[in-house]
């Protein structure tokens, strides 16, 4: 067993643990990849201003998200088939969050359902809502995460139609994977994998599977969402499912500074500056590079989370510093799950607590609060020459 020190040795293990298809779903951007390239490579351009001689006894990396306190600024964002990255891989991140003490969030697009993770753990978790044309279906959707006790909704924006992965298309991503000879040939050098997988609760779409008529293939993220997902979610329709929610609601997957004024005017109690971990629109502009013109524009009316792109405690700061209330991290705790399931989870979140308290501690910060844009180094066109231009009332651009 290797030594595990940072979010980049669980990847490397994960990649070895993990079928091809499952390590390909996680690991790929959409298109070139661009985005998804930048969303870390801009962290990097951000330095850090060391300070010394300040007294670090008694630090602290806790904070709240959205009125919850949480031991850090992350929370495990959303993400996809994480039952297929080891087996019960919701109900084993969902533990892993709830034992560290952050936010777990369940993506409608899981494995386990609602009411497994819900009866595997004893806190309430974050329901992440992709919004589908059967609206019956949707009430249904968000009454049963009522029901589990969810304490806060997360509508995902930017995912009416799904960006193309080119490889999820080659690999023919399905859950459970589909018995070809080359998936068979993959699966047998898994053999780990393959035998906890035996043993899992459940290996289709939890939320899904016998509770949504008309899909043709029901195994199939790209088939589900091209049939099911709401190509007409406009923000009248997103005011309505809050108010059908009636209780906190985090919009995720904001990047521009119109939609966070948008989100702001209906009343989100947070916004997540995301563009979807460079999975849907390629070529957009990272998070971080667009968190502070974000921040300038709603952050005293609303909370700013932010994702895509976090792999260390230094990124985390970064965030904060840069006037995100917390983040949310997606591929740094799969990585985690698939390498070693919950106890894996654990490691990322030590790896990124003990990251997140050093580089706090040589900044010359003793809390999270205290963080700010003094802590930084930031280029001068770190903001970018990229000059947009808003539509024309007239229609005209
Ligand atoms: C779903 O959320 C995905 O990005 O695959």
């Amino acid at each position: 067993m290797p030594v595990i020190t940072n979010i980049q040795d669980l990847k490397r293990l994960y990649q070895r643990r993990v079928p091809r298809m499952f390590y390909d779903y996680a690991e790929s951007g959409s298109w070139t990849e661009q985005t998804f390239r930048d969303n870390s490579n801009d962290f990097d351009q951000i330095r850090l201003r060391q300070r010394v001689a300040v007294d670090m006894a008694g630090r602290s990396t806790a904070t709240q998200m959205i009125g919850q306190d949480v031991t850090m600024p992350v929370a495990l964002a959303p993400v996809g088939l994480m039952g297929m990255q080891c087996a019960d891989g919701e109900i084993k991140a969902a533990r892993a969050a709830e034992r560290f003490g952050v936010p777990f969030t369940l993506s409608t697009m899981s494995i386990n359902s609602i009411e497994e993770v819900a009866e595997a753990t004893s806190k309430p978790f974050w329901f992440q809502l992709y919004t589908m044309r059967d609206l019956d279906y949707t009430a249904r959707l968000m009454q049963r995460a009522k029901d589990a006790g969810c304490s806060a909704l997360v509508i995902t924006l930017d995912l009416q139609i799904l960006g193309q992965r080119h490889k999820d298309l080659k690999n023919g991503l399905s859950a459970p994977p589909k018995l070809t000879p080359r998936t068979v040939a993959n699966l047998m050098t898994k053999w780990r994998w393959g035998i906890e997988m035996l043993g899992a609760k459940r290996r289709n779409f939890g939320n899904i599977v016998g509770h949504v008529d008309g899909i043709s293939d029901t195994s199939s993220l790209g088939a589900w969402a091209a049939e099911q997902f709401d190509p007409s979610l406009d923000w009248s329709k997103v005011e309505r499912l809050m108010e059908m929610w009636g209780g906190k609601v985090i919009l995720k997957g904001i990047l521009d500074v119109e939609d966070a004024k948008m989100a702001a005017k209906v009343g989100a109690d947070a916004i997540v500056v995301s563009n979807h971990g460079g999975r849907q629109l390629d070529g957009a502009l990272s998070s971080i590079r667009v968190l502070p013109e974000l921040i300038d524009a709603v952050g005293k009316q609303v909370e700013v989370h932010l994702d895509s792109g976090i792999r260390t405690g230094q990124d985390i700061l970064k965030a904060v510093a840069l006037g995100a209330k917390s983040t949310m991290i997606g591929r740094a705790f799969v990585y985690g799950l698939g390498a070693m399931g919950q106890q894996g989870v654990t490691q990322t979140l030590d790896i990124l607590h003990k990251e997140l308290d050093t580089t706090m501690a040589l900044c010359g910060e003793k809390s999270v609060q205290g963080l700010g844009r003094h802590n930084l180094l930031i280029p001068n066109d770190f903001a970018g020459n990229w000059q947009g231009t808003d539509r024309q009332t007239d229609g005209s651009d």
